[in-house]
Order: C-alpha cells, then structure tokens, then sequence
C-alpha cells in the first residue's frame, strides 16, 4: 500500500444539525469508506452539541469535514477545530464564512471582476414592505435564502403571483433573502482541487432548475463532462473558477456554480466550500473526469489539510 499523508486517527465529520444532514451522511459515509480502503486509523463522527467532547474521546488527530450547511460550513466548526488544535480539510473560518453567505461572497466575487448577475436582498425587517419584485430585475427571478444550499428554499418566480409566497419559503431559512435576476444558459460547475481547476461539468436538470430532487435522485438530472461550450469558453469559465476561489481564500477544495449564456458571458452563482463528496457527486466526478478516482480525491484532500 502506497505511503498515507498522515498517521493520526481522521475524525470524518458527518450528518450535524442542518437541512442538509442527509446529504452530509451520504458524503460522510463514502468518505469513510475510501478512507478505510486506503489503510487509515478513521472513525465516523455524527456531529451534536458535544462534537468537541466527541472528538477528544475518540482521540481523534485530524479531521476530513463530510458537513455541509449551517455550523459545518460556515466557519463555526472550523473555529471550533482551530480552538482544539486539530487540523482539518477545507476552508479555514473566514472563507468558509464568506463563501456560505450568498450576498457577501457576491461582493468579493464581483471585486475580484467576476460577473455577478442583478440581485436584491431583503432583510427580515423590510419583509411587510416588500410586496413586488423589487428594481430591475423583472421576471422570472429566482428566490433564495442568503446561507443555505442543496437548493433548500429556492424558488423561481414567473410572475407577481408567485412572489409572496416563495419569499415565505426562504423566510423560513433565515432573517435575508437574496432575490435574484434569472440568468438563462448552461449550468456549469468547476471543480478545484489544490491550486487547480480540474474540469468544468454540465448539469441538465429535468426539472424547471437544479432543484432538491434533480440534485440526489438518480436520473433527476443529466450530466456532461466536459461541458459542452466552446473551448475558449471552457478555459474561461475554469480560470473564473479559480479566481472565485483565490477571491475567497479557499483552501484545499470548492466546486464553483455558474450559469453560461449563448453569448460565453460567464455569470457566477455560488461556490460551494463543502461540496458533496458522494462518489456520484459532482466535484468526484470532474475529479474521476480528468483519471482521479474517489479514494485518490479524499486523500489528496487529506493530504493538502495536513501539509
Ligand atoms: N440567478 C439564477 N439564474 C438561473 N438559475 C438559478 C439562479 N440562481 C439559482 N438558480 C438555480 O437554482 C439552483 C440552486 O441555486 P444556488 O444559488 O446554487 O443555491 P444552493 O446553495 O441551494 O445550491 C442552481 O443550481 C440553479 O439551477
Ligand atoms: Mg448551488
């Protein structure tokens, strides 16, 4: 067996206490199998209250994050591991922070000359005020919570009607709501890896977006690696992969969202700093995409926590 990266126990970190618990144990558990195929001392570790008791029990020396959404990728557990000491894969506190905020990170990206499509964010307190579809932005428009993912709360709206209510859906999310432009094209998602950019894959949801259900059943939506843009399009949209993740001070690995227009305009939508890490997850299949297979992915990712 080829030389491991560590010798410490690796804590995985799965499920927790988001909308997203589900997603986090499918990633978790396959992580801990190719982690377990490859020789290393792991352990599975369901995140609670006690996670720090937890990981000090089990003796645990290193962590590979499998959570995703509220307090695994937002900067909270990361400021947690900094607190014990334990390194961990990943983003640190600040990116991690910055890239679950929707609003904020939209501000970095564009800073960082990337384009960012109209937007509009309603505050909890602006909530009665609002009635209709706020400035430019004209239908359809898509409707979101400012700090969530896997879709949870997204909403496309089509007319007047539809506004209200979607904004109570995203309401339910959290005190922002983030209104958005709907950017018509291709949708595109990078995978980077280390200082890289892997590869650009298509996703064709069956379904009005990349909804919840298009996301993680099978056959909900179809996938093409490479994406099917033009080349120049294809370097450009990688190179704005990897600026959305310098932009943000990403470490180790991020799958970046954008929406690809017929005239090659490059719009981002997000950057996931915990993507999902299931073997038919998208990152691992860029990853499998340019001959780099699950296990070797969750190593390297290991590897680059604890270099
Ligand atoms: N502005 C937009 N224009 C077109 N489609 C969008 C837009 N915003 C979101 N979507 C669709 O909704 C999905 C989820 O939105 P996203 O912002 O990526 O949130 P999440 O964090 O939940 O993944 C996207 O993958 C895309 O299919
Ligand atoms: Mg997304």
């Amino acid at each position: 067996m080829a030389k491991k990266v560590t010798d410490k126990k690796v804590g995985v970190l799965m499920g927790g206490l988001s909308s997203e618990r589900e997603v986090s144990l499918a990633s978790g558990e396959a992580i801990l199998k190719a982690l377990q195929e490859k020789g290393y001392d792991v352990v599975a570790v369901d995140v609670d209250r006690d996670a720090a008791e937890q990981l000090r029990k089990l003796g645990v020396g290193v962590v590979f994050n499998a959570l995703h959404g509220t307090y695994g990728e937002d900067g909270a557990i990361q400021g947690m591991l900094d607190v014990l000491g334990i390194p961990f894969t990943g983003s640190g506190v600040l990116a991690s922070a910055v890239g679950m905020h929707k609003v904020v990170s939209k501000v970095m990206f564009k800073a960082h000359g990337l384009t960012v499509g109209p937007y509009a964010v309603i505050g909890a307190k602006e909530r009665g005020a609002v009635k209709s579809l706020p400035g430019d932005i004209g239908f359809p428009a898509v409707v979101k919570p400012c700090a969530e993912g896997s879709s949870v709360g997204v909403s496309i709206v089509t007319n007047q009607d539809e506004f209200d209510p979607a904004m109570d859906v995203a309401f339910r999310y959290g005190d922002d709501v983030l209104i958005e432009k709907f950017i018509a094209g291709k949708e595109i998602q990078v995978g980077i890896l280390g200082e890289k950019a892997l590869g650009a894959i298509e996703i064709v949801p069956k379904e009005a977006f990349y909804n919840y259900r298009a996301k993680y059943e099978a056959g909900m939506s179809d996938h093409f690696f490479p994406a099917r843009i033009p080349d120049a399009v294809y370097r450009r949209t990688l190179e704005a992969g990897l600026i959305a993740h310098r932009a943000l001070g990403c470490r180790g690995y991020s799958r970046v969202d954008f929406i690809v227009n017929e005239g090659g305009d490059i719009y981002i939508l997000e950057l996931n700093t915990l993507p999902g890490m299931t073997a038919t997850s998208l990152l691992p299949e860029i990853a499998k995409g340019v001959g780099i297979p699950f296990s070797d992915l969750v190593e390297e990712i290991l590897r680059l926590a604890v270099a």
